[in-house]
């Protein structure tokens, strides 16, 4: 067993573990990747400011997501199919979220229902939600996550249509997987995922399956996306699901400012800069390049959040500085899961929370709270708060 020391170090060994078309499910973007890339690579431009010989002690990462306390500015990304990465792998994340103290949002998309979620941690979740065309079905899903305790409905804007992701069309990706001859031979080289999976009955749609029209045994994500996600949806169809869930309602998905001032008027809690984690459009800037325009249009109005490319505290440190109330792990947690289930889920938190305290207190800070864009170097960094004259900075 490999010393785990890096969110880098959980994919490896999620990669070895995790059937390929899973594994390639998570850990790609669509068409050409250089958004999915871009997520990354750009919080490698982002420097911080070192600061020496000030009191670390008693440092706190503390903080609210829509007014959810959290362990740190970070909560769990609703992922589809994350119970593939792993047997029962949405249960074993919300638990690993839960002793964590950070918040976990279950994706209608999920292989565990609502309620095994609630059922296996009796704690309030978060409840992702795409408009379809089955109005009923979402009433449904709503009331659901309602007697389920959902403290908070996540509603995805970016997915009306589906970013085409090369890997799951040559994969012929479906949950479970067909028995062709390529996926036999690949799942045998997966033993402990195959155990996992002999043991479990959570093997399709949890969400879907027995509750959806004609939804029986549905399998493929792309045949439900085109026969059910309304590319209708727009502005009213949002107040409507605020007015109709009646709680915390975030707003997935948006990279734009005029969207934001309209997410903002729609009475939404938060919005969620994302570009889905380079899985829509293809040519999309990065998100965290996104956000500061976004926080300097709304960020008075409305909680911003952020996500796509989060690999390290220090990313999560980069995006609360730029002004992001909090972040979500998405691949991050997907890896630890795939590599070693509920127990790699934690470590990847753990990860994380170790990489993010440390790096405040490297920028001389001991409350995530008070951080902002004064750790950061120019560009990025605030006017006036550069430790060297502009022109001495390259
Ligand atoms: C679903 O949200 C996906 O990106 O596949």
């Amino acid at each position: 067993m490999p010393v785990i020391t890096c969110i880098e170090d959980l994919r490896r060994l999620a990669e070895s573990r995790v059937p390929r078309m899973f594994y390639d499910y998570a850990d790609s973007g669509s068409w050409t990747e250089g958004t999915y890339r871009a997520n990354e690579s750009e919080f490698q431009k982002i420097k911080l400011r070192q600061r020496v010989a000030v009191n670390m002690s008693n440092r706190s990462t503390r903080t609210t997501m829509v007014g959810v306390d959290t362990a740190m500015p970070v909560a769990i990304a609703p992922t589809g199919l994350t119970g593939m990465q792993h047997a029962d792998g949405e249960m074993l994340a919300a638990k690993a979220a839960k002793a964590f103290g950070v918040p976990f949002t279950l994706s209608t998309m999920s292989i565990c229902s609502i309620e095994d979620i609630a059922a296996a941690t009796g704690a309030p979740f978060w409840f992702q939600l795409y408009w379809m065309r089955d109005r009923d079905f979402m009433d449904r899903l709503m009331d659901r996550a309602k007697a389920a305790h959902c403290s908070a409905l996540v509603l995805t804007l970016d997915l009306q249509v589906l970013g085409q992701r090369h890997k799951d069309l040559k994969n012929g990706l479906t949950a479970p997987p067909k028995p062709t001859l390529a996926n036999i031979l690949n799942l045998m080289t997966k033993p402990r995922w195959c155990l996992g999976m002999a043991r479990t009955r959570r093997h399709g749609f949890g969400n879907l399956i027995g509750h959806a029209k004609g939804v029986s045994d549905m399998t493929s994500l792309g045949a439900w996306t085109r026969e059910q996600f309304d590319p209708e949806l727009d502005w009213d169809d949002v107040e409507w699901i605020k007015k109709r869930w009646g709680g915390k309602l975030i707003l997935k998905g948006i990279m734009d400012t005029e969207d934001a001032r309209l997410a903002a008027n729609s009475g939404a809690d938060a919005l969620v800069v994302s570009n889905h984690g380079g899985r829509q459009l293809d040519g999309a800037p990065a998100s965290i390049e996104a956000l500061p325009a976004i926080v300097a249009e709304v960020g008075s109005r409305i909680e911003v959040h952020m996500d796509s490319g989060i690999r390290s505290g220090q990313d999560v440190l980069k995006a609360v500085a730029l002004g992001a109330r909090g972040t979500y792990l998405g691949r991050a947690f997907l890896y630890g899961l795939g590599a070693m289930g509920q127990a790699g889920v934690t470590r990847a938190l753990e990860i994380i929370h170790k990489e993010l305290d440390v790096t405040m207190a490297f920028c001389g800070h001991t409350d995530i709270q008070k951080v902002d864009r004064g750790i950061l170097l120019p560009p990025h960094g605030a006017a006036g708060t550069s430790p060297l004259p502009l022109h001495q900075v390259a």
